[in-house]
């Protein structure tokens, strides 16, 4: 459901009688799998995975007995999937957030004149933040309602309530995703903010008054101030939760020995948010460098010091006009952080600034600025973060394309899925670069259900590489007929394979489900899950997510395989934009590349169809036109 309506209210965070996750059928899933990854590895590992699936699923056999404590697992919890999903997708990995795990909303370029103008910008965002926090507090928030298959299913609103109240925190062997429980007698609450590195507490409630945007302003103001004086000035804390999770909780295991540190920790754990005030970044604001500025802050040399990545949620606000969101992705999808940042445009650009003279007369307690005691074991850390981080920035390799030949609407004229068709072409793209097909990610969301968040589609479909070489390779050659008739049957494996997904039948759950039913049992790990051919379902060289916007914005994130790219696209109208990331360190992937042939690829795929259909000619010469 890329746009998500809202039409009935209801509380965000209760499960308005939704039905709980189904247990695929065993051998439905298992078929599923064979069928997945048969022309996606070479014959005869095919042949051994086979047999050994053959054996997971024999009568009576392990695969059955798993599959009975699943079902027994999904009458006691909500969502018999969530603890082992969240554990596998994000608190289990130990790669650095920035760029391998969070995602960012990239905001349309502000104009700012004067230093001023950032400031305000910065006060008015915080208050519609307060605003919307509101609504959630009041469960006021209308629920969300599938669109696109099956549209108008109402979804689980639980990921809403984790916004402002969640904190990733570090573990040496895995994270926790910590939620703040509301107390009777709630606590005062604070923002951070960072600004030159430092850190300072935004009360956002003082004496029982909300701060209103003028008291914002003032305090941003002294903030700033703050923040130049080089009386006090603290090292870039905040690079240590840039770098790898074991690296980042040691650190924290250090840091925590002083009191100091540990207050200064403890504020910013229970901070509702950090809103990010950067100096000019120097470069040219394209929309690829904005798109990387947001993804890793351009190193220590830029803003990389300047956040702090456990927090589910960071406002960067730029001097020179660059804005974003950076977001810690365990606790909720892309798409809920789209409805939050649309609200928050919307309510900016809907209740202009209260702001008629700059500053408040009130007598506002200064903000407080974070103190850290830092032992050379710890600048020694601090040095070793900036120069991963300075590793990462230079290895990531981003193409922000927009094409806008055609978007959606020439798509739904053809009668074909606008996402079913672009994940046909994400196919065409990777084959006509790499000559193969390769294990792909689409997320699906299955917010259908209690506390839903995403199974996998699995795009690389047998169909999708037939219709792939059918339009790249020179032999055999194919009409024009037998390419639109591959086309169709590749659009329509997706189909029924995004349905699949979206209803609960998908099958990675389903086996990540099963392996974590066997490590609960203390089994040994059952063949199936050390099969090689498990590993290459698990290695997403293409990882993809339709992330659909309805204000000037784009969301965009890094690849999850060495050698893999990322693609995060968002359909419009008459155009679809593309961020399409991977790493400059692998001598198989090339950003620019990918883009190139998906270009052609979509224009090729506009011809074939212009030729073979009437209503496509129609869509057609209305894209074109354009
Ligand atoms: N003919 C004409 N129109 C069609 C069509 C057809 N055969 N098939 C679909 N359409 C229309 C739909 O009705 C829909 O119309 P709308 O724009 O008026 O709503 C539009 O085309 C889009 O549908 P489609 O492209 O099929 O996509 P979808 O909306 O069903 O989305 C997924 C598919 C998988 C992206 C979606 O189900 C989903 O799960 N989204 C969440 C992804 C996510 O979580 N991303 C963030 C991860 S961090």
């Amino acid at each position: 459901m890329p746009v998500l309506e809202r039409e009935q209210s209801t509380n965000p965070g209760d499960n308005n009688g939704l039905p709980k996750l189904p247990v695929p059928d065993l051998q439905q899933t298992l078929n599923m799998y064979l069928k997945s990854m048969k022309h996606l590895v070479p014959e005869e590992r095919y042949r051994r995975t086979q047999a050994i699936v053959e054996e997971f699923g024999a009568p009576a056999g392990v695969g059955e007995m798993l599959q009975h404590k699943l079902q027994q697992r999904r009458e006691s919890q909500a969502n018999w999937v969530y603890d082992y999903w969240i554990e596998d997708m994000y608190l289990n990995n130990r790669l650095a957030l920035p760029v391998n795990s969070s995602p960012v909303m990239v905001l349309p370029n502000q104009n700012f004149n004067t230093d001023g103008d950032a400031i305000r910008f910065a006060a008015h965002l915080i208050s519609g933040v307060l605003e919307y926090k509101t609504l959630l507090e009041t469960r006021a928030l209308p629920v969300d309602c599938a669109r696109g298959q099956l549209a108008g299913t109402p979804l689980c609103m639980e990921q809403y309530s984790k916004l402002f109240t969640s904190y990733r925190l570090p573990g040496p062997r895995k994270d926790t995703l910590v939620a703040q429980k509301s107390s009777v007698m709630p606590e005062p609450e604070h923002i951070i903010v960072a600004c030159k590195n430092q850190f300072f507490v935004l009360d956002v409630v003082i004496n029982f008054r909300r701060l209103n945007e003028k008291d914002l302003y003032t305090q941003l103001e002294k903030i700033r101030k703050m923040a130049d004086s080089e009386e006090e000035h603290f090292p870039p804390i905040g690079l240590l939760t840039s770098d790898g999770r074991t690296e980042w909780a040691e650190a924290r295991n250090i840091l925590i020995k002083d009191s100091t540190n540990r207050d200064s920790l403890d504020m910013i754990e229970r901070c509702l948010c950090l809103v990010c005030l950067n100096e000019p970044s120097g470069l040219q604001l394209t929309d690829t460098n904005r798109a990387l500025l947001m993804l890793h802050g351009g190193g220590i040399e830029r803003h990389g010091g300047n956040r702090w990545y456990d927090k589910p949620m960071q406002f960067d606000i730029g001097s020179d006009g660059c804005c974003g969101v950076i977001c810690e992705h365990s606790p909720f999808e892309g798409i809920v952080l789209v409805q939050c940042t649309e609200y928050l445009l919307k309510y900016m650009s809907g209740s202009p600034s209260k702001l008629v003279r700059a500053a408040s007369v009130s007598e506002l307690p200064a903000p407080r600025r974070l103190r850290w005691k830092c032992s050379p074991e710890i600048q020694a850390l601090l040095a070793a973060s900036a120069d991963k981080l300075h590793r990462l920035v230079d290895n990531l390799d981003m193409n922000v394309f927009k094409f806008t030949k055609y978007g959606k609407d020439f798509i739904k004229k053809l009668k074909m899925s606008p996402d079913a068709y672009i994940q046909v072409a994400l196919q065409c793209t990777y084959y006509r670069c790499h000559r193969r097909a390769v294990s792909t990610y689409e997320s699906a969301s299955i917010r259908r259900f209690q506390e839903g968040r995403v199974d996998n589609i699995r795009s690389a479909t047998f169909e999708a590489l037939v219709f792939g070489k059918a339009m790249s390779d020179g032999e055999p050659t194919f009409s024009d007929d037998e390419k639109m008739e591959m086309l169709k049957d590749a659009i329509n494996a997706q189909m029924n394979y995004t349905l699949l997904a979206i209803t609960g039948m998908a099958i990675d759950n389903h086996l990540l489900g099963l392996k974590g039913m066997a490590k609960e049992m203390n089994m040994d790990p059952p063949d199936i899950f050390t099969d090689e051919t498990y590993t290459i379902s698990n290695q997403f060289i293409l990882s993809t997510s339709q992330v659909p916007t309805t204000v000037d914005m784009f969301c965009c994130y890094g690849p999850v395989a060495p050698n893999g790219y990322g693609v995060c696209y968002n359909p419009q109208s008459d155009a679809i934009l593309f961020c399409v990331s991977s790493f400059n360190d692998s001598d198989q992937t090339c950003s620019n590349t990918f883009v190139k042939h998906l270009e052609e690829c979509l224009l090729e795929m506009e011809s074939l169809c212009s030729k073979n259909s009437d209503g496509a000619s129609n869509g057609s010469n209305e894209g074109s036109g354009k």
